[in-house]
């Protein structure tokens, strides 16, 4: 174990407080950062857990206007629900606030103008999309339009969610502002931007060369952001929830959601501890370890740690960053706005008593390296076939014959054979596999060692057969109980981290304390003579009609869904004046004459074409373009093979921005239209042009 260490402090990304948490939440994040925490309390190290709920941002305000009524209503509601059904999962957070509180605006408020006060932002103005009628600049999510990618209606200013792509709001094809449904104007505003740029160099070190054991999820997410350049990124917002910018002139401008929100990691530490909380952010001897998903990888890797680097003070930085892939619903996305999902506090409500097979079933098919899938299916199947079948089969069996043959008392190991002690002796590997699985964030593994050891208490307890050996050895069953009710201790331990609800019940019934983890991998946690208690079930069978229950919900959903998104399109198709044939692409918006002209194409000639390495699409084109000779990559291994392309003339915009893809500086694009049927062709001068003739 990690030694090294005094204090272990422990975050889980601060939900949203606009909506409930689901089990793509807790798959995610909630339960991995969970039983770390337990199991690293149980080896009796200083653990802070801390949570709370994220209540600024644009979709609460979003809400809020749909639901006609403040933002504060907002998050009052789902906030309670939120910390509740943490609570009632077995959630274990030392401290579950809120980032509308009052020490939260005063913490984020003082980190933001120390900043400010020493010059680490640069303000710049920039036009942003207004809408004159609210009067109200109209952040990303207020924006919806088409998407220039798939051509989807309705995507969002920051996201199509549709195909997923990341969009800026001035892509979008037809914009509308969703507070008038009007076309939006630019508008000048001024904001303050973090230079991400300028900390390249410390993060390639900290995190590229630092930091190579993290998860190769996140580390490749890292690089490649790291790679392909950082920007400025705007810290403050036009809007009138969040927390207000501290600086004179700044009015109807709060912080960004993402600069206010990892504060509150922070802010939650010093209403916890008001006067330690230094200790713990501050010190070298400190681990502290963020618990996200894969969608806020960027923010806890680059963003804050640069704000923490930024602000100095001593902050230390994130040890590691376990981010899980997604969980996906019965083969969908789940998603909340579509109401694909599995709520927590409803599962609660409808299995009541069964928290922890969620727990189990969530930590056993967590998207640790890749998107998973859960079903109601494979519910009901670990739970009928794992958790009753075998763990709460062996601790029911080897209890009930303890009180049916020695009236509840632990008999001594008075005759034990071989098999005794191999199957005992399997036990502290089984606890050291559980170790090494933890600590380096592999749950998954770590809880099927944790069932590895109701296997062989179960497969024992089969192979050994006290019931039948009861009729002519009863010193033989002495054993055999003995062993089998150690292992029920054992398992009292192994478990606490996972399903801490059911350790408690098999702790009562065999009268345990507590769970010890130094006593895990002991042959005698119970001794001869102590009284266990009576037997009661760990687990009920799941009926079908329940699992039918929870697919039909799903059904309804989907065929509201239906409808929806059908009224949808006739509302569209019925209010298109103007029909363009359905696979083009619609018009965009105007562009000015100048705009037009900033654009340099150009004829130029290929000498030479590559693939690029462990890639499909891209190929890595030497060019001449009559001014030089330059590096193009382009995605079209897909169409053209790179001896098609050599030798091929083709025309550029010669004086886009360079980007580096897959590491290659790429100098320009090739123009290309897009048929029908998404194939790509190159445009090629009718007949062949000199080298670098201007096109307009
Ligand atoms: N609310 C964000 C989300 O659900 C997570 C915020 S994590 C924090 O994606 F670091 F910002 F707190
Ligand atoms: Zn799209």
């Amino acid at each position: 174990m990690d030694s090294t260490y005094k204090r272990h402090l422990i975050t889980a990304a601060l939900p949203y407080a606009n909506g409930a948490v689901h089990i793509g939440h807790l798959a995610g994040v909630y339960i991995p950062a969970d039983v770390y925490s337990r199991y690293l309390r149980m080896r009796g190290r200083d653990v802070r857990f801390i949570c709370g709920s994220d209540e600024h941002g644009v979709p609460i305000t979003i809400k809020a206007r749909q639901q006609n009524c403040t933002p504060q209503e907002i998050v009052d509601k789902y906030h309670l629900i939120i910390k509740d059904s943490f609570e009632r999962l077995g959630i274990s957070f030392d401290i579950y606030s809120r980032t509308s509180s009052q020490i939260h605006h005063k913490t984020a408020s003082d980190f933001f103008r120390k900043l400010y006060e020493e010059g680490k932002f640069i303000e710049k103005e920039s036009e942003q999309y207004y809408d004159e009628e609210a009067k109200h600049f109209l952040a990303d999510r207020y924006i919806t339009g088409t998407c220039p990618k798939c051509f989807a209606e309705n995507a969002y200013g920051d996201q199509c969610e549709k195909c997923g792509s990341t969009l800026s709001p001035t892509e979008l094809i037809n914009p509308k502002s969703t507070l008038s449904g009007n076309t939006p104007v630019m508008k000048k505003t001024s904001h303050w931007y973090l230079p991400l740029d300028q900390y390249e160099p410390w993060l390639k070190e900290w995190i590229l060369e630092g930091h190579k054991e993290w998860k190769v999820n996140v580390y490749g997410q890292c690089k490649s952001w790291i790679d392909g350049g950082l920007q400025p990124r705007a810290v403050s917002r036009d809007l009138d929830w969040g927390v207000p910018v501290p600086v004179k002139g700044a009015e109807g401008k709060v912080l960004y959601v993402w600069f206010d929100a990892p504060i509150g990691y922070i802010s939650n530490t010093i209403e916890l501890m008001p006067n330690d909380w230094e200790l713990w952010w501050k010190n070298e001897e400190t681990k502290l370890v963020h618990f996200i998903g894969k969608d806020n990888i960027v923010f806890h890797c680059i963003v804050f740690p640069a704000m923490l680097k930024a602000h100095g003070d001593g902050y230390i930085l994130p040890e590691n960053v376990p981010a899980n892939e997604f969980l996906n619903l019965e083969g969908n996305k789940i998603s909340t706005s579509r109401n694909w999902a599995v709520w927590l506090h409803e599962y609660l409500d409808e299995f009541p008593g069964q928290e922890d097979v969620l727990r189990y079933v969530l930590c056993a098919n967590a998207p640790e390296t890749k998107d998973n899938d859960f079903t109601w299916k494979d519910f009901q199947t670990r739970n009928n076939s794992e958790l009753v079948g075998i763990f709460g089969n062996f601790v029911n069996r080897a209890v009930v014959l303890t009180h049916k043959y020695f009236e509840g008392e632990v008999p001594a190991p008075v005759k034990n054979e071989s098999l005794d002690e191999e199957t005992l002796a399997q036990i502290p590997q089984i606890k050291k596999n559980i170790e090494d699985s933890l600590e380096n964030y592999r749950f998954r593994d770590a809880l099927k060692e944790a069932m590895n050891l109701a296997r062989l208490g179960n497969k024992y307890l089969t192979e050994t057969e006290p019931w039948k050996v009861i009729k002519t050895d009863i010193e033989r069953v002495a054993s055999i109980l003995n062993v089998s009710l150690q292992i029920c201790a054992n398992l009292a331990i192994a478990f606490e981290p996972f399903m801490p609800h059911t350790t408690k019940k098999l702790r009562y019934i065999l009268n345990m304390k507590s769970s010890q983890w130094e006593e895990f991998g002991l042959e005698s946690i119970l001794h001869p003579g102590h009284k266990i208690n009576e037997a009661r079930l760990l687990f009920d069978k799941i009926e079908d009609a329940a699992i039918e229950f929870q697919i039909a919900k799903l059904e309804a959903t989907k065929e509201m869904n239906q409808e929806s998104s059908q009224t949808e399109a006739s509302a569209t198709a019925s209010s298109e004046k103007l029909t363009v044939k359905q696979e083009l692409a619609p018009l965009k918006d105007e562009c000015t004459y100048d705009e037009f002209m900033k654009m340099d194409i150009r004829t130029a000639t290929v000498l030479e074409a590559e693939r690029v390495p462990k890639t499909d699409k891209l190929l890595k084109l030497t060019i001449d373009t009559g001014l030089d000779t330059r590096t193009i990559v382009s995605g079209i291994a897909e169409y053209y093979s790179p001896e098609e392309m050599v030798g091929k003339q083709i025309c550029i915009l010669a004086n886009l921005a360079p980007r580096k893809i897959k590491g290659i500086e790429s100098n320009g694009m090739i123009l290309m239209a897009k048929e029908e049927n998404g194939k790509m062709r190159i445009i090629t001068p009718e007949e062949r042009l000199g080298n670098g003739s201007c096109i307009s």
